[in-house]
């Protein structure tokens, strides 16, 4: 069943299991609550919602509260949320004191609402999927966005990550590519947002550059990359992201610090929805249904 911040990706995920998709009938009141009804019945179904959290988060996230509690009030057999881009996985603990964390409020939440199964794909934060008592995904995107640019022609371009919480990313990417990979490491003023970098050469000389990250926010972190391994006479640098979700000004960033392109996914509805994750889902849930 696609909420109605997934329509596209939730469509095309049922096409590729052959599955009943069910009608939601949907609307937003003047004062900006949301409003939804199942159309049809789900008493003793297997219901599969997929409703990304990307911005506008707080109307997503409730969306998907109201569908999972629906559907638990309305009789489904079992009940698994795809929650493609996992709002809020980055505020995970307490930096300063007296915040919120606000990661462990959305798992409980989730899993108040009836959800029976957490689908999620490369979330920010994976230690936050122990909060869970219910059985939990944290699928990858990493390989599909490589295999992207290997029909680019890029198959040897030089994997890297914006900063060592993505290296895994790299080394993903770098299964595909094979020409290596690296990382930045990078820190981030946690009042000002500011980002620093620690100087270091990579081999990236006259070589093409594939960056992948997982979330491309304000679009800083990815400048910062590009233009680092610009200065260092990298050839042409591509970025990649699973999560475009894009604030004001992020393409726009990106392309004048020297990129040639931003790649994204349909984890979050954007411009850059090049690659589609419909493929990992549709894997994950016939291997779930089979478990
Ligand atoms: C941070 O560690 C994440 O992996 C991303 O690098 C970050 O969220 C990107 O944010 P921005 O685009 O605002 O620099």
């Amino acid at each position: 069943m696609p909420g109605p911040a997934s329509p596209a990706l939730g469509l095309e995920t049922a096409r590729q299991l052959s599955a009943r998709v069910i009608p939601i009938e949907f609307k937003r009141f003047p004062d900006g609550e949301s409003y939804i009804r199942f159309t049809e019945e789900v008493k003793g179904e297997n219901v599969t919602i997929i409703q990304t959290t990307g911005p506008p988060q707080d109307t997503n996230l409730i969306q998907l509260l109201l569908l999972l509690k629906t559907a638990k009030d309305l009789g489904a057999k079992s009940i698994t949320a795809v929650v493609p881009y996992f709002a809020y996985a980055r505020q995970s603990k307490r930096s300063r004191t007296g915040e919120c964390a606000s990661a462990e409020v959305v798992v409980n939440l989730i899993e108040c609402a009836g959800t029976d199964r957490f689908i999620t794909v490369n979330t920010h934060s994976p230690d936050i999927l122990e909060w869970f008592k219910i059985p939990v995904e944290n699928l990858s995107a990493i390989t599909l966005l490589a295999n992207f640019f290997k029909q680019q022609g890029l198959e040897g371009a030089f994997s890297f990550a914006p900063d060592d919480g993505a290296l895994n990313l790299a080394k993903e990417g770098d299964r595909v590519l094979k020409g290596g990979y690296g990382c930045l490491d990078k820190m981030r003023n946690i009042l000002t947002g500011e980002i620093d970098v620690v100087e270091k050469e990579f081999n990236v000389k006259n070589r093409d550059v594939v960056v992948f990250d997982d979330i491309v926010s304000t679009g800083a972190t990815m400048q910062t990359a590009v233009k680092i391994l610009k200065t260092q006479k990298a050839r042409r640098v591509y970025t990649a992201c699973v999560h475009p979700i894009f604030a004001e000004g992020a393409f726009e960033r990106i392309l004048s610090a020297g990129a040639e392109g931003v790649v994204g996914t349909d984890c979050v509805s954007d411009k850059v929805n090049i690659v589609s994750v419909a493929p990992i889902i549709v894997e994950a849930l016939q291997r779930l249904s089979r478990d």
